[in-house]
């Protein structure tokens, strides 16, 4: 993150912001899709107006985004790389581009963010269970992203349960993490909302077993050698990560929770990552946060739990907490 000493690091701080806009208004365009075949076209032939492109593309010229100059432009190799594996389609940045000119109104009167006619944006953990479309959108963004930290922590986590002992993975998503425990030998049952866990179906077959429902109020099948939390807990309250710190004692006998995600005072990049995040909670959730460790710490103890290990990875951590 940029650190603010001067006048001119705000001056860089605008023009990052600038550029963001500039890429997310190129996507909303449809120009970014319209080179994502890899060929270099006129400004006249993408769909924009000419002069506004020629005024931006040196901006995503600067951002490694665009190689060329004058009329004719291409996507550079690290940019058609992204737009194959979807990260450049940006759908929904416009949006929440717009839901930051308005954040003044949150810091002032709470989230979650709202329309401007008055209705609430929280999701449920980020899926949005009466639009498909949208929850499908979302879950492909954290497939993208999770190969690595699955692949990782189950390594991890496998030493530390029994041969193909039981996994319950509490709002699995998109089921990265619960097909990379299938994979490893592990039973696992993927627990999430009917929508995410039909999306779930058509991604994953019966690679293993599903079960839809409130991971608040419904039962949680089991019993479970570990039950698994990946970026889940964040979209919670202090008061409800406590109650389903509750819940999982009767569902996991041995009373084993992993609880994967981005900490307050982890380290370096990581401590940026979860801070910004805790803005998305706020705006997008109704009682989420990011927490530190001390604070998961201390809501594992009030349920009865010990922390009894942890794994620092360069992005995330895991904790291992135990029913004491
Ligand atoms: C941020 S996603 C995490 C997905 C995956 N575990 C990962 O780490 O990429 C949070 C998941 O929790 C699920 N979730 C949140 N609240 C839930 C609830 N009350 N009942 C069931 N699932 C819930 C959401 O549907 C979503 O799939």
């Amino acid at each position: 993150m940029i650190r603010l000493r001067t006048e001119e690091d705000l001056f860089a701080l605008r023009r990052h912001v600038a550029a963001y806009a500039t890429l997310v208004a190129w996507s909303e365009a449809g120009c970014l899709a319209a080179l994502a075949d890899g060929n270099s076209r006129r400004l006249e032939e993408l769909p924009g107006e000419p002069r506004a492109l020629r005024g931006t593309a040196p901006i995503l010229q600067e951002l490694g985004i665009l190689v060329g100059g004058g009329e004719t432009w291409a996507l550079s190799p690290a940019a058609l790389e992204m737009a194959r594996g979807g990260a450049l389609s940006l759908a929904g940045a416009a949006d929440s581009l717009e839901d930051l000119a308005r954040l003044g109104r949150v810091v002032e009167s709470g989230g979650p963010m709202t329309t401007p006619e008055g209705r609430s944006k929280a999701t449920v953990g980020g899926t949005r269970p009466d639009d498909r479309e949208a929850t499908g959108r979302f879950l492909d963004f954290l497939w993208r992203r999770s190969e690595v930290p699955a692949r990782e922590t189950v390594a991890w986590l496998r030493s530390r349960l029994p041969p193909g002992g039981t996994v319950l993975d509490l709002g699995g998503g998109h089921g990265r993490y619960a097909r990379t425990f299938a994979d490893a030998g592990f039973r696992v049952t993927l627990f999430d909302q009917p929508v995410v866990v039909d999306l779930a179906r058509e991604r994953h077959g019966d690679a293993f077993d599903m079960m839809a429902g409130d991971f608040g109020t419904d039962d949680l099948g089991g019993p479970y050698d570990l039950a698994f939390l990946s970026n889940v807990v964040h979209g919670c309250s202090p008061g409800e990560v406590a109650a389903l710190l509750e819940r999982l004692r009767a569902a996991v006998p041995t009373g084993l929770v992993a609880i994967k995600d981005m900490f307050l005072d982890g380290r370096g990049e990581l401590t940026e990552v979860a801070a910004c995040f805790g803005l998305t909670m706020l705006c997008y959730t109704e009682g989420g946060r990011s927490y530190g460790l001390d604070e998961i710490r201390g809501l594992c103890e009030g349920a009865g739990f010990r922390v009894v290990d942890r794994f620092d990875a360069l992005d995330y951590q895991v904790v291992l907490a135990r029913a004491a």
